[in-house]
């Protein structure tokens, strides 16, 4: 996949988010497993933050919202896989992770940055429909659909990867 620093917006959407990017928290993200890509979830908050910052921009929503919003929809720390359920019913669907996470994520960056309402909004409900009220905000709205794209992309590309590496180590057959 191309890098988001050589893309046309780069530097201007870099000018607005480079204080969460460099901050040595957000870098942790790098170790987080996320959809099999290379950088992990810090890669994939980038590029959904990134494109959807692109949007929100050309049509002329808030695009220093979505940015900053986007870039902390997955904000959690925790690898999701290790986490032991012994929830029943209700409890064990409300802590799935797929619908328990973006409260996660803004709590965790409600402590570490000033959020406004719609970034707020972005990060609580970019897993809408698995969570059931939808985004409030076009920016919203733009975040939640980004998301979904890139993380289809990760997973087509992280599969890609795996079955050339799979079948490059195949032995010829002579
Ligand atoms: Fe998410
Ligand atoms: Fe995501």
């Amino acid at each position: 996949m191309k890098s988001i620093r050589e893309k046309k917006y780069f530097n201007q959407f870099y000018s607005i988010t480079s204080d969460i990017i460099n901050d040595s928290k957000f870098q942790t993200l790098k170790q987080q497993r996320h959809h099999g890509n290379e950088l992990g979830r810090y890669a994939h908050c980038v590029r959904v933050a990134y494109y959807a910052y692109v949007i929100a921009r050309k049509m002329h929503l808030d695009s220093l919202s979505t940015a900053r919003g986007a870039l902390l929809h997955d904000y959690y720390f925790e690898d999701w896989r290790k986490v032991e359920h012994n929830e029943h019913g209700i409890d064990r669907i409300r802590n799935m992770h797929a619908v328990a996470h973006p409260k996660r994520a803004l709590k965790n960056a409600e402590k570490d940055y000033h959020l406004n309402k719609k970034e707020e909004n972005m990060i609580l409900r970019h897993m809408f429909p698995v969570t059931v009220t939808p985004p409030k905000y076009a920016e919203s709205w733009i975040v939640s659909l980004v998301d979904k794209g890139v993380a289809t992309c990760e997973f087509v590309h992280s599969f890609k990867m795996s079955w050339t590496q799979h079948h490059s180590s195949q032995p010829a057959n002579v």
